[in-house]
């Protein structure tokens, strides 16, 4: 080994070179076992590792321990010390031996970690995150996916402040030391990677509960919190224990430990993680009850849980080989965590929700400078890459396996997966492979989904021979350039595709079609009256369509689709008929078509609530302007407004008595749920039309609510109005809730989503309210994220928005990397921009370029952007 390679002095370099998958080598060791021991203490935290490593296969290449911070204490090999040294942040060992016990110190400092990967602090606690590199952050380790080792982790700590002491796994000794201290010893017998390592120290207390599983075998399942928050956890251990029972029922899979524990924490950088036998989750996933929760927030709490227990198969059990396989879990998990809630709560409801999600962000994602296929072939900094394209069209590719071999053959081939790839770190490749088998199908030309970014287009025309008495359906697909790709083939689109009668409504044939080629035509026999096109039903291909349905057909379709998805997605289609040429600024179209569509669907008593109010809901502005070749923001606003005024001047009596229905507020079932969602969309198109009435009813509802749901509705009604009642309410709130900082966000949030002229001025204020900090990921969502998702405001045509996000980037970037290049995306969209915007945008992104001592998350995140 070159003796410069071992200098402890090098100095680090800034190392921006990309990693690609296609590099992919086995590791050069095997870790077998991993033992820590660890002096816990926010100041100087003391880890020693000895790692039980195995040479694979001939070779004298040194074992590379990869840290992030790291210096060595001490470094020994079986008991000796051994002969190593630094390259940049990473400790190289001089290997004697095919198989040794290399044991490293080092001291860290968790109440000094900002960045909220590895050990840190949090709100008393102590906690880790390793995903994906984080492991490093805490000792020396390869720290890549494929190693995977057993575990066993010596804790000590001091006994008051931090009571209670976990890890992965099953505690299997504590007792008490001397000087107030106590120690905890945990064990994890299934091997895993370093990403799924975790442990918490704190002064926590359990909701505790059992699982049966289908085995018989007893769990006990805790969920961690302060105290005070107990209460709030009941909703999160109802969706563990559904989800536990679903996961049996549906693929077979049992949980393995007796031991589930999850612990809520306040700071924390994405939603939750899936430690083996030990979740942690941010706390806005966990705690809930009436008075603080939306509907949607029990939802989503239902559905983090759910998605973080079944990574215990689908990324635990089996886990991923290099991280460009991240979908290979996480587009699974997705699409088994959607189906869960589509279960749980309405089919066609929760499908809308996710498709609404996929084309609000991954759409726009797929076409701008941050697109990547679903398997990537390169990164600069992995965390970069949990994106909606490897989560949410990572899961979309799922569920069209999941559609085109059909349910059963679906679970003999995840039965295969899980029983062939148990145990090991495996590819995207090994699971396609077994849908192949298992389902007996080819799937060669649907590999294409993983390697080709961008989202398909499809123009659809249907035409009826009546001599012949067929239609014919004629079918174009295109699949876009996107950075670095460009010339793609044809894909597999899986298409449910049916005919209506145009008069009746009636369902004449439903077909999945198989739409692989640049063109083709579709031919449907014994077609003996004029029909109407139903494409695409349940979003089973995630494309673009294109028809030229006329309005008509479209209101016919709104009204009469026996599938409940297609006629959502109808009523979408016609509303953009008159929102986009507005939108454009060419001539807008008389609403009437739709003002009837949403006047038919209120008075409709056949449709659930939930379903009438994703139907009258308008398209956003975001979702408006991925539709535009050129996006003013300016004029988006004001079709969409002006649309929304005119539903609600026409359709007044209708939305009262939509918006009036009663529920009680802690009935969270799917009716009363889709009673609330009903009141907040015809609130907000009544208030649209009518600001007068809206104004006095939404601050009627702000005084009568009984649950968090309805006094958001009120708040963002009022948000968007000229009238006194609106800082009432948001006084009052603040007033209220000023202890909760989960609501707290919500305040923030509400004011930086304001559909108003000012929100500009308001949200460069609230930056400086003194409970706004960067220190807290979800403070900085819910103020500067949900700024920059809102078009009209963060568009200003002064570039002041554009100026405001920079500045919060490059303050983020100095304490927290991973969360501060989130945040640039919003301007990465520059060039689909009018020029004056486009020009703003572009230097806001410069200005960050610019900046000193960039991270290489944001340094990738803007000049892919700018490139
Ligand atoms: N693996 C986590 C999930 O999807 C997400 C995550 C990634 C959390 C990285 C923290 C850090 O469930
Ligand atoms: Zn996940």
């Amino acid at each position: 080994m070159a003796d410069a390679r071992m200098n402890p002095e090098a100095p680090t370099a800034p190392d921006h070179a990309p990693t690609f998958r296609k590099d992919y080598r086995e590791p050069d060791w095997w870790v077998r076992h991993v033992e820590l021991d660890m002096d816990l203490d926010p100041a100087t935290t003391r880890v020693r590792a000895t790692l039980r490593v195995e040479r694979n296969g001939e070779h004298d290449r040194p074992l590379r321990l990869a840290g992030d911070g790291l210096k060595p204490v001490t470094v020994e090999i079986d008991g000796e010390k051994a002969r190593s040294g630094m390259e940049g942040d990473d400790l190289l060992v001089e290997m004697d031996r095919d198989a040794a016990q290399v044991a490293t110190e080092v001291e860290i400092h968790p109440d000094r970690n900002s960045q909220l990967m590895g050990l840190y602090a949090s709100g008393g606690l102590l906690c880790t995150q390793c995903e994906s590199e984080g492991f490093r952050r805490i000792t020396f380790h390869p720290d890549r996916p494929d190693v995977l080792s057993t575990y066993a982790v010596t804790m000590r700590a001091d006994a008051e402040k931090f009571p209670i002491l976990l890890a992965n796994g099953n505690l299997v000794e504590q007792g008490k030391l001397d000087d107030g201290r106590h120690f905890a010893r945990w064990e994890d017998p299934f091997p895993k990677p370093s990403y799924l390592f975790a442990l918490v120290a704190g002064d926590l207390k359990a909701n505790r509960d059992r699982f049966t599983t289908m085995s018989g075998r007893e769990v006990e399942l805790n969920i961690w919190v302060r105290e005070a928050d107990l209460p709030r956890t009941r909703h999160a251990m109802q969706a563990l224990k559904d989800s536990m029972k679903w996961d049996e029922e549906v693929y077979g899979r049992e949980y393995d430990l007796d031991l589930f524990n999850i612990v809520a924490v306040d700071d924390f950088n994405f939603g939750a993680m899936e430690n083996k036998g030990l979740n942690i989750f941010n706390s806005r996933y966990i705690l809930a009850d009436a008075d603080s929760a939306t509907d949607a927030d029990f939802d989503a709490i239902a559905g983090v849980v759910a998605h973080e227990y079944f990574h215990n198969w689908s990324g635990n059990r089996v886990t991923c080989r290099d991280w460009f396989q991240l979908s290979l879990k996480e587009g699974f998990t997705v699409f088994r965590d959607q189906c869960f809630s589509q279960a749980m709560t309405s089919e066609a409801v929760k499908r809308i929700e996710d498709v609404r999600v996929l084309r609000a962000i991954q759409f726009p994602e797929d076409s701008g400078p941050l697109a990547h296929p679903v398997r990537p072939e390169s990164y600069i900094e992995i965390t970069n890459f949990y994106t909606a394209t490897v989560y949410n069209k990572g899961a979309e590719l799922i569920r069209m396996m999941h559609t085109i071999l059909g349910p059963e053959k679906f679970r003999a081939a995840t039965d295969l997966y899980f029983e062939r790839h148990d145990g090991e770190a495996a590819t995207c490749e090994d699971f396609v492979r077994c849908m192949e088998e298992a389902g007996g199908v080819d799937l060669e030309q649907f590999r294409l989904w993983y390697s080709q970014a961008g989202t398909p287009r499809v123009k659809a025309r249907l035409i009826r021979d009546e001599k012949a008495n067929v239609a014919r359906l004629q079918l174009e697909q295109t699949v876009p350039d996107t950075p670095g790709q460009t010339g793609k083939a044809p894909m597999v689109l899986p298409l449910k595709t049916a005919l209506l009668s145009a008069q009746s409504g009636r369902e004449i044939e439903e077909r999945l079609i198989l739409f692989d080629k640049a063109e083709d035509e579709i031919v449907f026999d014994n077609v003996t009256e004029p029909v109407i096109l139903s494409i695409n039903r349940d979003f089973s291909a995630p494309v673009i369509i294109e028809s030229d349905r006329s309005d008509d057909e479209l209101a016919t379709l709104a009204a009469m689709d026996a599938n409940p998805f297609a006629r959502y997605e109808a009523m979408q289609e016609l509303m953009l008929h008159s929102l986009l040429p507005a939108a454009r600024g060419e001539e807008v179209p008389p609403a009437d078509p739709v003002i009837e569509a949403v006047r038919r669907t209120l008075n409709d008593d056949t449709l659930d609530k939930a379903l009438k109010a994703e139907a009258i809901r308008l398209p956003s502005e975001a979702m408006i302007g991925e539709r535009l070749e050129e996006i003013d923001p300016d004029q988006v606003h004001r079709a969409r407004s002006t649309l929304a005024e005119e539903i609600g001047a026409a359709l007044g009596t209708e939305l009262v008595e939509a918006q009036a229905i009663e529920a009680a507020g802690d009935d969270l079932s799917v009716e009363a749920k889709g009673i609330r969602a009903l009141r907040r969309e015809a609130l907000g198109l009544l208030a649209a039309g009518e600001p007068e009435e809206g104004a006095r009813l939404a601050k009627a509802l702000y005084d009568r609510a009984d649950n968090m749901t309805d006094r958001q509705t009120a708040l963002m009604i009022l948000s968007g109005l000229e009238a006194e009642e609106r800082q009432l309410a948001f006084d009052a709130f603040y007033e209220r809730y000023k202890g909760n900082s989960l609501v707290l966000d919500k305040w923030f949030a509400l004011q930086a989503a304001a559909q108003r002229p000012d929100t500009l001025e308001r949200v460069e204020k609230l930056v400086d309210h003194p409970d706004f900090t960067l220190k807290n990921p979800n403070r900085l969502r819910s103020l500067i994220s949900n700024f920059a998702a809102n078009q009209w405001a963060f568009h200003h045509s002064s570039g002041r928005g554009y100026a405001l996000l920079a500045k919060m980037v490059i303050e983020a970037d100095r304490i927290n990397p991973q969360v501060a290049a989130r945040m640039v995306p919003p301007l990465g969209r520059w060039r689909r921009y009018v020029p004056d915007r486009a020009r703003l945008m572009k230097e806001a992104l410069e200005t960050i370029a610019s900046s000193e001592g960039l991270s290489k998350d944001v340094y990738e995140q803007v000049s892919k952007s700018l490139g």
